[in-house]
């Protein structure tokens, strides 16, 4: 198989606390692996380490052949990524904005406006960021990930807090790109609905830990396995019922193995 980032027992430690316990991630080159967990569960810090953001307590990765740590540089050069909110210069145009960011990355003056195309912004980046609406904002965000059209992306959660037509916007979006431009694609979120509608892959996270790593397919079976209500039909509201029932279960057994 064709991986374009594997993590091998990836784990970051706070103090006494495990935020991100022995996380092994295999995503597909072209594909959009969908990261999946409850608040807390560890999304964001594993996203982090990816990007160099924070620095793994233990484990490695390898992002399209480079190996971290060593070649931390070349790995940060290949991704665009969208962590959290981002912030920008409130009183600077979104055009104006990027071309910070794209200074930055020493990258060709028209990359902005690509960019700006990609994310549907394009009659909007003369505009002041502070006048843009949250969904404007994420475009926005998302435009800075796709400056020089990355061939890897790493969005936390894009569709926080936008209404049920930005999420959509920006799903489908997102769902495009790695046929417009051949990238591939990590996208976390809390909600299976959400990211079943574009995920190839998903991986499931809960404290730290990954539950499950595999298609919508294999999530299917493997619920049925463990005696999940799951069958071949399942859609919509009862897949996410599987994935609840799963971080339930996770969560019951860590209370026992705690009293134990
Ligand atoms: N700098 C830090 N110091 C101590 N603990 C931290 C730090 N950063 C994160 N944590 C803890 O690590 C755990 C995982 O946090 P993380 O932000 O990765 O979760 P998440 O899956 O992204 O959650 P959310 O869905 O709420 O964004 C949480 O318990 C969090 O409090
Ligand atoms: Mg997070």
């Amino acid at each position: 198989m064709d991986y374009i980032i594997t993590t091998e027992q990836l784990t970051k430690k706070y103090k006494n606390f495990i935020s991100v316990n022995n996380v092994t991630l295999h995503i597909r080159k072209g594909s959009i692996y969908g990261f999946l967990g409850p608040n807390g569960a560890g999304k964001s810090t594993t996203m982090k380490m990816l990007l160099g953001l924070t620095v793994p307590t233990k484990g490695s990765f390898t992002i399209d052949g480079r190996h971290f740590p060593e070649d931390r540089l070349a790995i940060l050069k290949e991704i665009g990524s969208f962590i959290e909110s981002p912030s920008f210069y409130a009183n600077l145009t979104g055009r104006e904005n990027l071309d910070i960011i794209r200074r930055i990355l020493g990258l060709p003056k028209d990359t902005v406006d690509d960019a700006l195309e990609l994310v549907g912004l394009e009659e909007f980046g003369n505009r002041l960021a502070k006048k843009y609406s949250l969904g404007m904002k994420q475009r926005l965000g998302l435009a800075g990930a796709l400056l020089g059209r990355p061939p890897i992306l790493i969005l936390d959660e894009p569709t926080n807090g936008l209404d049920p037509s930005g999420i959509h916007e920006i799903r489908n979006l997102i769902k495009s790109l790695p046929s417009l431009y051949n990238c591939t694609i990590m996208i976390s979120s809390h909600m299976l609905s959400e990211i079943e509608l574009m995920a190839d892959d998903i991986g499931i996270l809960n404290h730290g830990r990954l539950l499950f790593e595999g298609s919508l397919d294999d999530l299917r079976r493997s619920a049925k396995q463990a005696g999940m209500s799951a069958d071949n039909k399942l859609i919509g509201d009862q897949l996410e019922g599987v994935f609840l029932a799963m971080v339930d279960q996770d969560n019951a057994a860590r209370k026992q193995r705690a009293q134990l």
